[in-house]
């Protein structure tokens, strides 16, 4: 069993970044929006900030209180759409419940959607053209597929969740990648079914869900799932100790798709288009 070793990879990965950004003459400059007091966003938030930092990307964070109207975060989401020194938007999710999530994403210019969240680039991504983003986690987590070499072609894939952050692109780019994808979620009946079948396993639901004897022998397991257990641990959605021994490769939680996904949002950061 090899683990998937994501915090090692996102440094390799965020080095290329700085790398690349040294060279840039547009700089890039990502702005996030945080809405409201989400603790775990603020977190992620923090997170993105440091990690731009340290690529030499500028960034800059805007916080809304939850007083802030769904008309004001959209005029300023178009204010940003139309600075010619902005080059990344993106609003953490969740949003406050009377904010409407899909028309903040609508309101995003595609060209800025570095989450890769825009009917744009989803539709991009769906009809075989490339999206101007892919999403961080999904892409962060092929990059990990790709440096341990794990085949994807041919292969049976199962995407467990089907989430517009992460399930439904994963699925579209196992896909793009010539994968036979499945998706489960909370109406499928024999998860189990499905995924003792699977040469790869994504699961991303936030619960333990993906336990002993369930997996294909050698196979691909990759854990997206991140909560605190009843002792406050912070653990994912497979069973680490009692799955690993008969896969082939497994991601653990903390440090496998975590890193992954920051490294992932900080190549698409990076990106400047005219
Ligand atoms: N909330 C949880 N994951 C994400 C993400 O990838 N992007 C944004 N914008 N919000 C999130």
């Amino acid at each position: 069993m090899v683990i998937l070793d994501g915090k090692t990879l996102s440094l390799k990965v965020l080095e290329g970044v700085r790398e690349r950004v040294a060279k840039l003459e547009r700089k890039p400059h990502l702005v996030v929006i945080l809405v409201g007091d989400n603790p775990a966003s603020r977190i992620y938030v923090n997170n993105k900030k440091k990690a731009a930092e340290k690529v030499g990307i500028k960034s800059t964070v805007i916080e809304l209180g939850l007083e802030v109207t769904e008309t004001e975060l959209l005029a300023k989401i178009e204010e940003l759409n139309q600075d010619e020194d902005v080059t990344g938007i993106l609003v953490q999710l969740p949003l406050p419940e009377h904010i409407d999530k899909n028309k903040v994403v609508l309101a995003i210019s595609p060209k800025k959607d570095v989450d890769g969240f825009t009917p744009e680039n989803v539709g991009r991504l769906a009809i075989g053209l490339e999206p101007y983003f892919y999403p961080a986690t999904p892409q962060g987590i092929l990059m990990l597929l790709d440096e341990y070499n794990i085949p994807i072609e041919g292969k049976e894939a199962v995407v467990i969740g089907r989430s517009n952050i992460v399930g439904k692109p994963m699925a579209q780019m196992l896909l793009k990648r010539n994968a036979t994808v499945t998706i489960c979620h909370s109406f499928t009946p024999d998860i189990e079914d499905k995924i003792k079948t699977a040469d790869i396993v994504v699961s991303a639901v936030g619960k333990k869900i993906v336990r002993c004897k369930m997996v294909k022998k050698n196979s691909c397991v990759v854990d997206v799932g991140i909560f605190r257990d009843s002792n406050g641990k912070l653990t994912g959605d497979v069973d680490f100790d009692f799955v690993s021994p008969s896969v082939g490769f497994i991601s653990p939680v903390p440090g496998g798709v975590g890193p992954m996904t920051i490294a992932s949002l900080m190549f698409n950061a990076s990106k400047v288009y005219q």
